[in-house]
């Protein structure tokens, strides 16, 4: 089943409650949520007390993406704001298993983020431990940017990986999905997407999401 997490960071930030509530109707599965911190990317946007705001909004699960150098330091509050999801980038978060372990044992789920071009060998040794890996299809900071093409050989390979050892790990892509490039991605074996721009700047909210959902 192919699940869409609609990012806020393209809703209107004066109207967020009622853009929220708008794509759950619609039939989203999850709250994309881009916190960014100036100096992991070049934006900076919401932190834990935008996910506190927002928490009795919806019924979905808070898909907390963290764009943000030494994510360990912030993590409890994303967790006590009401996260549900918590996926940290490889290229910040030198000590792996500790921020893993550190996300699951406050029982939220744990994702691991790779940019475009960070290799998937970097999480080989730590795919048994979490519950997401979300692959990024743009260099995060900003949304409506261009999908990457190359990014599907790495969906591919991390599906390989999940699926020669069985793990019920869902994968997520994020950046520049939109229906056609949606279709590549769940060939490649992505099963959660990441839409923005897609879902925000269209009159007919729905319309995007069953289109994107294929
Ligand atoms: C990019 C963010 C994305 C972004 C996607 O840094 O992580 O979640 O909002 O936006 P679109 O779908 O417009 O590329
Ligand atoms: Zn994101």
């Amino acid at each position: 089943m192919i699940k869409i997490a609609p990012s806020i960071l393209s809703a209107n930030f004066a109207n967020l409650a009622e853009d929220i509530k708008d794509v759950e109707q619609a039939g989203a599965d999850y709250i994309h949520v881009d916190v960014m911190d100036g100096h992991f990317v070049p934006n900076i946007t919401i932190g834990p007390l935008v996910v506190e705001a927002i928490r009795p909004i919806t019924n979905l699960p808070l898909d907390v993406h963290l764009m943000i150098e030494n994510p360990d330091a912030y993590i409890p509050q994303f967790v006590q704001a009401g996260a549900d999801i918590i996926s940290v980038h490889v290229e910040v978060t030198p000590h792996l298993h500790r921020t893993i372990h550190l996300i699951k044992e406050q029982g939220v789920k744990a994702g691991v983020v790779l940019n475009p071009a960070t290799p998937v060998e970097l999480i080989e040794p730590i795919l048994e431990e979490v519950d997401l890996v979300l692959l990024m299809t743009v260099n995060p900071g900003f949304g409506g940017q261009k999908f990457i093409d190359s990014v599907l050989k790495k969906i591919e390979k991390v599906s390989q990986m999940v699926q020669s050892r069985g793990l019920p790990i869902e994968i997520e892509v994020d950046g520049g999905v939109n229906p056609e490039t949606a279709r590549k991605c769940v060939e490649a074996g992505a099963n959660v997407l990441v839409a923005g721009s897609a879902i925000y700047n269209q009159e007919n909210r729905q319309l995007a999401i069953s289109e994107i959902r294929g």
